[in-house]
């Protein structure tokens, strides 16, 4: 069985290598020739723990190779799966489906072989239908193509394991006879996975296109729900870790994803629930997920309530303060800036008159990239180098592990925002500095 992945971005490009891991003979296609060179190289366009690793081994026996072609990708594989973006449209709400569209109509017409189309993006409910419907229309007569919808569950920084061990796989098949021959094919593509008891949920092509959303809009919900309850902590008193800690020790809530803080960002979380709410408006049933309306609302205002709590710390405005922004990414272990609550806080923080000095660890040049105005440092000591205010906005090992002794001698002035809740704020004000954290209220 030989594999081809479409699109070599951050979910095709993980997916290829853990194929090639899985021993199957893999060709990964990717319209961007410069990305195919790098990646037929070994080398990984954007940070990944363990990805580098696995693309160089397999690039150097020769089972992982990569190609700008379709006709060759047609020509070989025998399952096609479909990795590309669904990025949020300009000016709308709603995901652009145009690469899935292109991908999906360009495999179907180069394949000369019978084969199996397997659509991992992220994708508005009823796509995959209107999928199936495309690829049969430009397939050759005399191939067969059938059409699959198994989305992805992987999370930035545990690509590579989250793929290799999910903790669970989700099939959408046709409802004919065709539907049970492409399932029988996965079976086989996953069957080492299969067989050590990842469970694989084989249903409709609508429930496994709504699984994905569904899950990523449960996790941005449970994240504003205590992001919220941290605007009442922070007014009413009482700690929000310890509250989170309390109700999650519950089974049926759970601890994971109530952490409070600066919100949720990246390349998925937003942009899925707006790509809900814009489905489900064009379904007729728009109230039916207004509330994640509220949901994005709790998430901004975690920004704004940030950059409040800073201005109010430098004594009620921050222009020309020197602000140390610890983050950039969007989450540690990442280099993604994508929707980036830390970046926005920084760039508003400038855009209202702060020197700001950002360090990341890994996500400085994608940060530039977007925000070329700010000051960007290569070390935690360079930015805090002066601070009249330190703000901890991306919980990366290095800013966890940091103490009040090493930073005091670089600042200006001993004030910190922990804006993930990370610290001992007792260690911080035990040595002197006003420590404030979201969520639990500021110290008299
Ligand atoms: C998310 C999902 O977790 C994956 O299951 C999914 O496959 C992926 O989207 C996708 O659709 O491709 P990811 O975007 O990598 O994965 O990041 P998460 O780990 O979910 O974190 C999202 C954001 O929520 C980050 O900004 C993080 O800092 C924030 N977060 C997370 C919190 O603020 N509090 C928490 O308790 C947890």
């Amino acid at each position: 069985m030989r594999i081809t992945v479409l699109g070599t971005g951050y979910l095709g490009a993980t997916h290829a290598a853990a194929m090639a891991e899985l021993g199957f003979e893999v060709l990964g296609v990717d319209v961007d020739p410069v990305k195919v060179d790098a990646l037929s190289r070994g080398e990984l366009p954007f940070h990944e723990p363990g990805l580098p690793e696995l693309l160089r081994k397999h690039t150097g026996t020769g089972r992982l190779r990569f190609t700008t072609s379709y006709e060759q990708a047609g020509a070989f594989g025998d399952v096609h799966f479909v990795g590309v973006g669904t990025p949020q449209r300009p000016g709308s709400q709603a995901a652009d489906m145009s690469y899935v569209e292109a991908a999906v109509t360009a495999i179907a017409a180069a394949a000369t072989r019978d084969c199996v189309i397997a659509g991992k993006s992220t994708v508005p409910v009823g796509s995959a239908r209107r999928l199936a419907a495309l690829a049969a229309e430009h397939a050759r007569d005399g191939v067969s193509v059938e059409l699959v919808w198994n989305p992805e569950f992987l999370r930035e920084g545990f690509a590579v394991a989250d793929t290799l061990s999910p903790d669970r796989m989700v099939l959408g098949i046709a409802d004919d006879t065709g539907g049970a021959a492409a399932e029988a094919v996965l079976r086989q593509v996953y069957a080492r996975q299969l067989g050590s008891g990842v469970p694989l949920i084989v249903t409709d092509y609508e429930t496994a296109e709504l699984v994905k959303v569904a899950a990523n809009a449960f996790l941005a919900t449970k994240i504003s729900f205590i992001n919220a309850l941290s605007e009442i902590t922070e007014t009413a008193g009482g700690d929000i870790r310890t509250l989170a800690d309390a109700i999650g020790m519950d089974e049926r809530i759970g601890r994971k994803f109530l952490n409070a803080g600066v919100g949720f960002g990246g390349g998925c979380l937003p942009k899925d629930i707006r790509a809900l709410r814009a489905r489900a408006a064009e379904l007729g049933v728009g109230e039916s997920v207004r509330f994640l309306a509220e949901v994005e609302d709790i998430n901004t205002r975690r920004r704004e309530h940030t950059v409040a709590t800073v201005t109010e710390m430098l004594g009620g405005s921050v222009v020309g303060a020197q602000v140390a922004v610890l983050g950039a990414a969007f989450k540690p272990d990442s280099d993604d800036v994508r929707d980036s609550p830390a970046l926005d806080i920084a760039a508003r923080l400038h855009s209202i008159g702060a020197e700001v000095a950002v360090v990341d660890p890994q996500a400085n040049a994608n940060a530039a990239a977007r925000y070329p105005r700010l000051d960007y440092v290569e070390s935690l000591e360079a930015a805090v180098a002066g601070a009249e205010v330190v703000v901890l906005l991306t919980e990366w090992a290095r800013f966890k592990a940091m103490t009040p002794e090493e930073l005091a001698p670089l600042v200006a002035e001993r004030r910190i925002l922990d804006g993930r809740n990370v610290l001992d704020p007792a260690r911080w004000t035990d040595a002197g500095w006003d420590y404030r954290a979201l969520g639990r209220r500021a110290t008299p």
